[in-house]
């Protein structure tokens, strides 16, 4: 099974002490100082013998790992809680199919009050393989606290520069974050890196530039920005995935500027031979 499908049917079942146990695992492996069952059963201020029960439950089902006398928590044990957060405050209903499975990211689709369409993607980066680990090898917990932190700021850094995009119908509109997760509308488009025929290519070239110089407005480079990152209808334009987005006063925003619109006209040029200035687009995204 999807370890991600796995987390949303654990969300439906496991009980209240089990995801409490789960978040004060979560607590332990994040804060310094030895990690062991005492400390587990202190963040989650419940009696011993029930954290006890609830660790062995949320062992035998992968969310956590013993070693030695501590635990870790592990990927699907993230989702579990960034899922359960998102149920909690009625963001989310239900989990649906996947819709992209990347190197960095997975990205689901997700139902909302009444059904509506969302997205969550969920950041990867860095993964420890458990599997290793239950064979043989012995982890670290600051590797684990690294490799959770890594995920999480991940996605509040996409989160929080998707918030300056806000109001731009060129940006998915975020809804929430959490964890290594980031809620946002779904789209309705496909890659431009799938080359769609398109009625206007200028045009939605145009929209790519405007978006971009809203983004530059808002103090916003993308840096990471090619036509792997443009999503289309064939009308719209959608400029997606902001993890490692910096302000334009960063030492290197004029390269980073640079070399997102050389991606862009690069790609317009060589598959619609649409060519345009690449001087006169960054003067008009500053300007
Ligand atoms: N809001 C959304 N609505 C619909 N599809 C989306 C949405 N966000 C992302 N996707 C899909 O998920 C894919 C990956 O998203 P994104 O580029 O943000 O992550 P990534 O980590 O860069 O993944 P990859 O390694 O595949 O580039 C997109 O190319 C797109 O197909
Ligand atoms: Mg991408």
């Amino acid at each position: 099974v999807d370890p991600t499908e796995r987390a949303a049917r654990l969300v439906k079942i496991l009980r209240e002490e089990e995801f409490r146990t789960l978040r004060s695992v979560e607590s332990v492996c994040m804060s310094s100082g030895p990690s062991n069952v005492e400390r587990i059963i202190f963040f989650s201020r419940l009696p011993k013998d029930r954290v006890i029960f609830a660790l062995e439950e949320l062992n035998s089902k992968k969310l956590i790992m013993r070693q030695n006398s501590s635990y870790l928590l592990n990927q699907t044990g993230i989702e579990v809680l960034a899922l359960k957060e998102y149920v909690r405050r009625n963001l989310v209903e239900a989990l649906g199919k996947i819709i992209a499975k990347g190197k960095e990211s997975d990205v689901y689709l997700a139902f909302g009050p009444n059904q509506k369409s969302q997205a969550i993607k969920f950041f990867k980066l860095g993964r420890i393989s458990f599997r290793t680990v239950r064979k043989k090898r012995f982890v670290e917990r600051s590797e684990v606290r690294n490799w959770i932190s890594v995920n999480y700021d991940a996605a509040k850094r996409e989160f929080m520069t998707l918030k300056k995009l806000k109001g731009h119908q060129s940006y998915p509109e975020v809804i929430s974050y959490n964890r290594n997760t980031i809620l946002m509308s779904y789209i309705e488009g496909i890659r431009l890196s799938s080359r769609p025929g398109l009625e206007n290519p200028r045009e939605i070239l145009d929209k790519i530039i405007e978006a971009l110089r809203f983004a530059y407005n808002r103090g916003v480079i993308n840096g990471d920005m090619s036509e792997y990152n443009v999503l289309t209808d064939g009308e719209k334009v959608w400029l997606i995935d902001w993890p490692q987005a910096v302000g334009i006063d960063h030492p290197n925003s004029s390269e980073l500027l640079d070399r997102d619109v050389s991606n862009i006209l690069d790609f317009f040029r060589r598959v619609y031979s649409v060519s345009v200035e690449k001087k006169h687009v960054i003067d008009y995204i500053k300007g």
